[in-house]
């Protein structure tokens, strides 16, 4: 194993920790944030390590590994986090259409992974689509924070909370019971 996957795995395994502690505090939304601030530093690692002209393979693990975080990480948010948090919300008597507006922004990721990972199989310069992909994230998760998760915190306080976090940690195949 080469000292960069050595890495990459010790930092996958920071998250998985992250992640577990959210989840035994009953704290769903702390879950996606344990994401969120892993890979805001994962990108900024990516852009560095591009503008440093890593070469190709070492980029192409990295985007791979930030993807399949983002990947795992939206198909929760849609498939039960985003669900759950919708319903509390308009039961609560407080609608909130920008939940459904975050799955929706969803739909551009694929290509703003697809792009980088061309380029770079093509020995073309990645860095303009790795700058894009990074920016559409952070974008994203700046969106998520401010128009949902603030809201949904407060939905999902007490058993609510922890029976979401619950059916996220099943969907991502965190196997320790709570
Ligand atoms: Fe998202
Ligand atoms: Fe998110």
């Amino acid at each position: 194993m080469t000292g960069f996957d050595a890495e990459l795995e010790g930092a996958l395994a920071d998250l998985a920790a992250r992640r577990l502690t959210a989840y035994r505090a009953g704290d769903a939304t702390g879950i996606l944030m344990a994401d969120h601030d892993w890979l805001r530093p994962a990108l900024a690692e990516l852009r560095s390590r591009a503008r440093g002209g890593a070469d190709a393979s070492a980029l192409q693990r990295l985007v791979g590994a930030i993807w399949e975080v983002v990947d795992g990480h939206s198909r929760v948010e849609e498939e039960v986090y985003f669900p759950a948090v919708g319903r509390l919300l308009a039961e609560a008597g407080r609608p909130n259409p920008m939940v459904m507006a975050m799955a929706a922004e969803h739909d551009a990721l694929p290509d703003r992974h697809r792009q980088p990972m061309e380029a770079l199989a093509a020995g073309r310069d990645p860095l303009p689509a790795i700058d894009a992909f990074s920016r559409a994230l952070l974008v994203h998760f700046e969106n998520e924070e401010d128009l949902v998760f603030e809201d949904a915190r407060e939905a999902l306080q007490g058993d609510e909370g922890r029976r979401l976090a619950r059916a996220m940690a099943a969907f991502l195949g965190m196997d320790e019971p709570l």
